[in-house]
């Protein structure tokens, strides 16, 4: 498709939604398949294209992943032989992340425990993106990663295996964190990471569900991670449950178009992933949630309704609580919802928005104007003043991010105008059906595609 042209939502939105599954489980599950030597069985594991980087990648180093009905199976078998061949094969591999920032960061840590010389590659978007922070970490950790001018290519020499036991002090986002966990799980001596502010917990989470226990010790209030080496060779089965970065979308679309009532089932409900909700909800948003299940990762239902004049919040306060690290995904959708509420709505200490897969914190201001409204771009976040009326009318630049692909689709619901979406496929990076689902849930707003 070149284009999807989207008109307002001609009623209320209702029924029942089911996001994708989760990304960045997804992506860890993946990689812990590889490490483990006995038989994993990974239930609704995400095909989004993020994701599908990360499989290919541990395909091209010889982990043999199967489909079995609907589970994604590596079966059992001690992974480094897989790795031995290969590099006897090729010497050195190239691997390409694609568009996904956690595929490369992730991919980095592991390499370190792989034999052979690695060189990670990425899309344009991901070319650009930093990588220094999570080669600085590896390197200290003894591992032999070199960036180029900080960037990719990112040439991997793994051949000898990080060695000695660190204690690393600035491990700033739950994909560094990732990198260097597994890359102590291949160490000599483990590794012992502070996590510097509260992020996202899956990789640990993770680990347990392969048998791994990760103590701690408390440090004022911030987790050190104690991470040893260890085979994991224990019988898995896994169900990745849906994204709730993908889930926020249908969540603010229900808040803003008068009268909707819908439910999002089988949702991820981590607790280091609910800021968003928990903002909305101090903002007056009628939006519940309660866990049904826990496997491993919380799952359950959202329930969220349309909720009249919301008022607009200050996060710039949280900075330090980590609140707005733990929305980070879903902040270019508050830019939306801030614009719809009284008052003003202030994000800080949101500088890592500037370096996702587009500048998250100009792109979105640069989106929303082009709505017709008016989003003040701060160094660290941005402030918006509402309510203001979404205009439309036009052709949106969504700059190859499928998250503000989606922002569009979700302000063209209440726009005066259409919207016209060039390239919605990019939305699949995170959220294949995505359309469908739209259309599923406000019939008639897809007035074209080409
Ligand atoms: C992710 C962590 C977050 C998030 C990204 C996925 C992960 O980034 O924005 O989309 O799966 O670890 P940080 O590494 O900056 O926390």
């Amino acid at each position: 498709m070149d284009q999807i042209i989207l008109r307002s939502a001609a009623g209320p939105l209702s029924g029942s939604v089911t996001p994708p599954p989760d990304k960045s489980i997804s992506h860890r599950a993946l990689f812990f398949a590889a490490l483990n030597r006995g038989r994993t069985v990974l239930q609704n594991i995400s095909i989004a294209a993020d994701p599908l980087a990360t499989r290919n990648l541990l395909e091209s180093l010889g982990y043999g992943f199967v489909q079995e009905g609907g589970a994604l199976v590596k079966a059992a078998g001690a992974a480094h032989q897989y790795a031995a061949h290969q590099y006897a094969v090729h010497g050195e591999l190239s691997l390409h992340c694609g568009n996904s920032g956690t595929t490369a960061r992730l991919a980095c840590g592991f390499l370190t425990g792989e034999r052979g010389t690695f060189v990670l590659i990425g899309d344009d978007s991901l070319s650009i993106r930093p990588m220094e922070r999570v080669a600085a970490p590896l390197r200290e950790m003894g591992g032999v990663v070199a960036t180029t001018d900080g960037r990719m290519p990112v040439r991997v020499d793994a051949s000898h295996p990080v060695s000695d036991r660190v204690m690393l002090m600035e491990a700033a986002s739950a994909q560094v964190h990732g990198a260097l966990f597994l890359a102590g799980l291949r160490s000599k001596g483990g590794v012992l990471i502070r996590r510097t502010k509260p992020m996202r917990d899956h990789t640990i989470r993770l680990a347990g569900a392969f048998g791994l226990e990760t103590p701690y010790t408390d440090d004022n209030g911030m987790p050190i991670d104690e991470v040893v080496a260890a085979t994991i060779d224990r019988d898995v089965e896994l169900r990745i449950p849906g994204d709730l970065s993908s889930a926020a979308f249908f969540v603010v679309a229900a808040l803003i178009v008068p009268d909707s009532d819908i439910t999002i089932t089988g949702v991820g409900l981590n607790p280091t992933r609910i800021a968003f909700l928990e903002a909305l909800r101090e903002m007056g948003a009628k939006v519940h949630w309660h866990a049904t299940g826990d496997d491993a990762e919380p799952v359950g239902e959202i329930h969220v309704q349309h909720s009249g004049m919301m008022r607009g919040i200050d996060l710039g306060e949280r900075v330090h609580v980590g609140t707005v690290a733990q929305m980070m995904d879903e902040l270019p959708l508050l830019a939306l919802v801030g614009s719809q509420v009284a008052g003003t709505t202030t994000v800080r200490g949101a500088e890592e928005l500037r370096v996702k897969e587009s500048d998250r914190i100009a792109a979105t201001a640069r989106l929303m104007r082009s709505l017709g409204v008016v989003v003040t771009e701060l160094p660290d976040g941005f402030e918006v003043t509402g309510p203001q009326e979404v205009v439309g009318g036009g052709a949106i630049d969504h700059e190859g991010d499928h998250r503000l692909a989606m922002v569009a689709a979700v302000a063209a619901l209440i726009a005066r105008a259409p919207v016209t979406i060039p390239d919605p496929d990019v939305a699949a990076v995170s959220y294949p059906g995505f359309w469908t689902q739209l259309e599923a849930i406000a019939p008639g707003v897809i007035k074209g595609a080409v």
